[in-house]
């Protein structure tokens, strides 16, 4: 991983990329207004693969240009978002729901600028399902870690973990509801110590490595 771009020194630009609902989008919305009124970063274009995705209309209603950008083959689709992005100047791409892989080449070109939340406390159930996973390992407590995004599936350095209750009961729509709310709050915070340069790489290691001392 390369040294950390952060602080930019200015207001960050970001894209969001959702294929469904888009609440943590909306979360992201709240956090960084696309009016500009926080000073960390504001919310700039947002694309998903999806033409009847919710989240592309809870953008257009905030103002902020959306667009559907279909996904005949993952190049195509790199390849006409790479455009939008160029022409919004985005400085940072945040992943909300987006049911796809990014290629590996795509995924480096933006290493340390693509951030991702997964419905878990990874390293533990990566990759679709995360709450029946859960259930079915029958943990305690589970959560959701906002991580920057590397080759693999749900294995890049994670920036923020918040723990929640799996409690007597639970099926997969309760639980991931009580999930969901710890996302909204973790994704705009994990967000704001990234681009102020509170969180980097290589302070993570050295956090990590102090516990096993
Ligand atoms: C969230 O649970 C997120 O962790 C996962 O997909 C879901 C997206 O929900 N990656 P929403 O579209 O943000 O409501």
């Amino acid at each position: 991983m390369t040294s950390s771009i952060f602080p930019l020194g200015r207001q960050a630009r970001l894209a969001v990329l959702a294929s469904g609902r888009g609440s943590n989008l909306g979360a992201l919305i709240a956090a960084f207004p696309p009016g500009g009124e926080d000073e960390l970063a504001a919310v700039r274009l947002v694309v998903s693969n999806k033409a009847a995705a919710p989240a592309l209309a809870k953008a257009r209603l905030a103002g902020i240009p959306a667009g559907h950008v279909p996904w005949p083959s993952r190049s195509e689709f790199e390849e006409r978002l790479g455009v939008l992005l160029a022409g919004a100047r985005i400085d940072v791409i945040c992943l909300a729901g987006f049911m796809r892989l990014l290629s590996p080449e795509f995924t480096q070109q933006w290493s340390g600028r693509l951030v991702n939340v997964h419905p878990s406390l990874l390293p533990a159930f990566p990759g679709l399902d995360a709450h029946a996973q859960a259930l079915s390992a029958g943990v305690s407590e589970t959560g959701c870690s906002i991580h920057l995004v590397d080759e693999g599936v749900d294995t890049g350095p994670v920036i923020l973990q918040r723990r929640v209750p799996v409690l007597p009961g639970d099926d997969v729509e309760s639980l991931s509801a009580r999930v969901l709310e710890a996302e909204h709050a973790a994704y705009p915070e994990a967000l704001r110590m990234l681009l102020s340069g509170h969180w980097t790489h290589a302070s993570e290691r050295e956090r990590s490595q102090q516990e096993v001392d």
